[in-house]
């Protein structure tokens, strides 16, 4: 039907005739001559009509925003006081000589350039208009010029693309599952995978070394700005490498995509462990671009007299920690601070004392805060040395129980760096190493920080006699803050699995009745083997710097796991339900 796409003409193209096929983006009438501006997915041209093609004038005419066009005409220069810089194509336009209306729109439901307007459940409920848009058009062809790149990479270096089934047993990341009811096997549920986790360990087993897949998963949990109910990955396993080489490997297709995606030199990744990253970020996913770090200073306050601090200074699960602002005297408000007080309320925290540094060298008059009074002057030094403390500076406190404290100020550091703009650098990748293999429940249950089938830096018996203390062969990617990757080695010896599985509560008749096909598969030559998977959504919202997952997915699901276009999840018929042998149970509202 067509000779070019709208956007890509030039000034070379100029005395062609060409023919284009697309959307009215607007339509003008200046004065007898009629404007359209005709869009497809490769951009915006100007058509311009006027009366001496009479007939398709009149039909010029009558176009509205939306309608579906083939158009007919010349390429020619713009006069000089009607170039466009701002437009790709703003050199030239095209003088219509056909015109043909392939399908006429209603009034849309919102003018696309006012998306900001009608909010997102709108934008939703219209998606397929909403992805008229320019961005979303950008963002979706950024995502599948990625994974061309990345199935390029892995290819290079031998991977295979390999589908694991969706209608499967759970996989456990951590999430609840999405359950498929069997209706050949009445009573009995699949489950979607929370990851391809354990068919790729299987195909490992199987010989086949390297594989990869860019695999859906799917989670149900709590939903936020980076997180779907149905994501994609990235996923990778590799038999008889070390974390070093799947480490290299991974980063290596990171440092390539941004590369060639992006021109952007990543450089080698800095490493941290999972200790440091909490001690110094109070985050296991820190955001590098940010220079506030936290200081521990509960060894200075265990004898002050000032409860607040001295209670959790004397608490072997407590934590009293600082961070410096420098400059922040003059930076920040008395609303802010009250504001940024309100804020570590979040999470948990049940005040935010600070310090301004007025004139450090007068440790009695020079200091301004709701606290010094409750602290010794040696003590007030002290605070000040550790911290490097200078003229000028606010120094932040939080003291409660190490969680409460680290993701308080963990999280202030990160709102910190965004109003006061420190970022130093636009991308800070790095890995965390070296997690705990567990973390312990209120209940003092355990659960795996990665997944029960990561392998622990220590023997079986090691790990039994301290769980708690033993730490894991995992590695996370994190890139600006946000976890982009994690994987690791896994087990591969089937005791070791047992005594993980065991450590969990996981009881042997579970262990069997879950996990059995991975128990027996351990059995039978399971090669040393371990991957990782990214974040495919994670890692196109940061690279094409969009807010939410949800503007890099073309069918993306609301806040509350629902799709408002389709309206799903729906209701099925009785039949249906029949068919499966469920029966619903009657809400009470509706009994009465
Ligand atoms: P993990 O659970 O860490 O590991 O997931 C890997 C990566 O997937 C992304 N991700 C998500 N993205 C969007 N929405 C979600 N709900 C969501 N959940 C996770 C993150 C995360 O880093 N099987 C292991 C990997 C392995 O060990 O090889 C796994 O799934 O970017
Ligand atoms: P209070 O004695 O409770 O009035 O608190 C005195 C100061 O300490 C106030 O500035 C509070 O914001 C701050 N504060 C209270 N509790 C904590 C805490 N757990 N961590 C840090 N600062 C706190």
């Amino acid at each position: 039907m067509r000779s070019d796409y709208c956007g890509v003409l030039r000034s070379a193209d100029i005395d062609r005739i060409v023919t284009l096929c697309g959307w009215v983006d607007r339509r003008r009438d200046h004065g007898g001559v009629i404007f359209i501006d005709l869009r497809d997915r490769e951009g915006i041209v100007q058509v311009v009509f006027d009366p001496d093609a009479a007939e398709h004038f009149e039909l010029a005419d009558r176009v509205r925003s939306e309608y579906v066009l083939k158009v007919t005409g010349r390429v020619r220069a713009r006069a000089a006081e009607a170039l466009n810089p701002n437009m790709a194509t703003g050199e030239v336009e095209v003088y219509g000589t056909e015109l043909e209306i392939l399908n006429s729109a209603e009034t849309v439901p919102f003018q696309l350039d006012e998306h900001i307007e009608v909010g997102e459940d709108v934008r939703l409920k219209y998606r397929y208009l909403d992805l008229r848009r320019n961005e979303m058009q950008h963002n979706l062809r950024f995502r599948s010029r990625l994974t061309t790149a990345i199935r390029n990479y892995l290819d290079t270096h031998e991977f295979l693309d390999i589908e694991t089934p969706i209608l499967t047993r759970a996989t456990p990341e951590g999430a609840r599952d999405y359950l498929v009811p069997s209706r050949t096997h009445e009573g009995k549920f699949f489950a979607l995978p929370q990851s391809p986790q354990l068919f790729k360990q299987l195909l490992m087993v199987s010989g086949f070394d390297r594989y990869y897949q860019i695999a859906k998963c799917f989670r149900d949990e709590d939903l936020r700005a980076d997180r779907q109910p149905e994501f994609t990955q990235i996923d990778i396993e590799t038999s008889f490498l070390g974390e070093e080489e799947i480490m290299s490997i991974t980063e290596g297709m990171v440092r390539t995509l941004f590369k060639t995606l992006k021109g952007v030199e990543l450089g080698t990744f800095p490493r941290i462990t999972h200790y440091q990253a909490m001690l110094r970020y109070g985050s296991d996913k820190p955001d590098l671009r940010i220079p506030l770090e936290m200081v521990e200073i509960k060894d200075l306050m265990t004898e002050v007299e000032f409860k607040v601090f001295s209670g959790p200074a004397r608490d072997p699960k407590g934590r009293v920690a600082a961070i410096r602002v420098p400059g922040g005297c003059d930076r920040l408000t008395r609303k802010q601070l009250d504001d940024y007080g309100k804020f570590v309320g979040i999470y948990g925290a049940k005040g935010l004392a600070y310090i301004k540094v007025n004139a450090r060298a007068d440790l009695e008059n020079g200091l301004q805060s709701p606290i010094v009074k409750f602290l010794p002057v040696e003590t007030r030094a002290a605070i000040l040395d550790r911290l490097q403390a200078q003229d000028g500076d606010l120094i932040f406190f939080g003291a409660d129980k190490a969680r409460i404290v680290s993701e308080a100020l963990g999280a202030l550091r990160c709102k910190l760096g965004q109003d006061l703009n420190l970022y130093t650098s636009e991308w800070a990748p790095l890995w965390v190493v070296a997690f705990p293999m567990f973390e312990e429940n209120e209940d003092g249950s355990l659960t795996a920080l990665h997944h029960p089938f990561t392998a622990p830096s220590c023997t079986p018996e090691e790990l039994e006699q301290n769980p708690l203390g033993a730490l894991s062969r995992a590695y996370d990617m994190v890139l600006n803050g946000t976890e982009l990757g994690g994987g690791s080695l896994r087990i591969h010896d089937q005791v070791m699995q047992q005594v993980v599985f065991r450590t969990l509560g996981i009881s042997e008749a579970e262990q069997r009745e879950k996990f059995g096909f991975l128990l027996d598969a351990l059995k039978y030559g399971a090669p040393p083997h371990g991957g990782l998977a990214f974040g495919l959504d994670r890692l196109v919202m940061l690279m094409t710097g969009s807010d939410s997952i949800r503007d890099v997915i073309a069918f993306p699901k609301t806040q509350s796991a629902a799709c408002v276009m389709t309206d799903a999840p729906g209701t099925v018929d009785a039949r249906q339900l029949r068919e499966l042998n469920i029966r619903l149970r009657q809400k009470e509202e509706s009994i009465r």
